[in-house]
């Protein structure tokens, strides 16, 4: 069986971070996205996994993911010039799945069970694809499943304005080669889309076995800010462990699970976990509570900060009230200006959202 991740899009409601960046490469718990996905795949036992990329940010996770060596896995990188869909990307994919099995993943996806399970169940079946479930609060943002009573499912849809359930589709798939030949049967949606869920019905009106699952355990789709905070939080709540691999001094006080990364000193800090704070930072005089991420090489000083993602390089200094909620790019600086007028004084990208109290 082979895998399929896919790493393009556009990641328009992720902007501005996503500018400049792969949304599939933002860091949860201080791991990009895209690693999370990778690993559920191996753990399935699949060792032969394409990622699909676009040309504005292939090249970053072709860098980040590599020839996939360090996992023992084999990666082939997939180039879909436009962002034109999911079953567009399988498209795509035809020549490297040729007539293989496949776990199809969303690269900004997170399951907490993985997929193990799910392939030994798919590859012990005659099913032609096999989707999975989860009931959600607001199922307009998703794809969509109608199932009958005894299960199975009588259409799908996407992101309908009228539901007819709760139950979303989750972004892993797994399919027979027929979804090849269901793809080339149907046309592009309203909004332009080669989308998935068309061909899945595609499948279930040419007389194919289509069969689901309805996941219990957690499901994340990272594609808006508070998606990725939320991720943060789940992944971080499940840490169970304590690890130090920097310094502390004396007056620092860490309680619960935190992470610290190496090379990484704190002075006169505070921080409660579940947090983790990455490789060759320096902290003083600052606070870190519960469900944070500070990236490699943070710089924080007479800070707070809770709930809330820094990516690397980021130098926090001075500032005034505590940064809770928040999302913070590479490289970001924030800090007191002794400059009169007292004033903000900003640089800020397209796109951006900063609340002042
Ligand atoms: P989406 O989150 O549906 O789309 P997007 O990434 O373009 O984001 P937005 O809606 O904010 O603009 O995509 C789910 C995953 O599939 C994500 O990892 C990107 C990937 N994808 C592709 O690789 N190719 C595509 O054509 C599309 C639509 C998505």
């Amino acid at each position: 069986m082979k895998g399929l991740i896919l790493s393009g899009g556009k990641g328009t409601r992720m902007r501005p971070i996503t500018h400049t960046a792969a949304k599939q490469l933002l860091p949860v718990a201080n791991k990009p996205i895209l690693f999370y996905g990778i690993e559920a795949l191996k753990d399935a036992g699949i060792y032969d996994i394409g990622i699909i990329i676009s040309p504005e940010t292939g090249e970053d996770v072709k860098a980040a993911a590599g020839d996939g060596d360090r996992w023992g896995i084999r990666i082939t990188y997939i180039l879909q010039e436009q962002p034109l869909g999911l079953a567009h990307a399988v498209k795509t994919a035809r020549g490297f799945l040729a007539d293989a099995p496949f776990v199809m993943y969303l690269g900004d996806n997170l399951i907490k069970d993985g997929v193990a399970p799910l392939v030994d169940r798919f590859k012990g079946s005659k099913v032609d694809a096999f989707i999975l479930l989860k009931e959600v609060t607001n199922p307009s943002a998703f794809g969509v499943a109608q199932l009958n009573g005894d299960g199975r499912i009588l259409c799908l849809e996407e992101k309908p304005a009228r539901p007819k359930s709760n139950l979303a589709l989750v972004g892993v798939y797994l399919f027979n080669p027929n979804i090849h030949r269901a793809i080339d049967e149907i046309k592009p949606s309203r909004r332009g889309e080669l989308e998935i869920t068309d061909a899945i019905q595609r499948l279930i009106d040419t007389g194919h076995h289509v069969d689901s699952h309805v996941l219990t355990s957690w499901w994340l789709d990272t594609g808006k800010k508070d998606d990725m905070l939320e991720a943060n939080r789940v992944v971080l709540d499940e840490m169970t462990d304590v690890c130090m691999d920097g310094q502390i001094d004396e007056t620092t006080r860490l309680s619960g699970r935190v992470h610290v990364g190496k090379g990484t000193k704190l002075s006169h800090c505070t921080v409660r976990g579940p947090a983790v704070i990455g490789d060759n930072c320096v902290l003083e005089h600052s606070y870190v509570g519960p469900f944070t991420s500070i990236g490699d090489n943070a710089q924080v000083g007479h800070a707070e900060i809770e709930h809330s993602i820094l990516r690397e390089n980021c130098r926090i200094v001075d500032f005034h009230g505590r940064i809770e909620d928040s999302l913070i790019g590479a490289n970001v600086e924030l800090t007191r200006s002794h400059l009169k007028p007292v004033a903000y004084r900003l640089m800020i990208g397209d796109d951006s959202k900063v609340e002042v109290v």
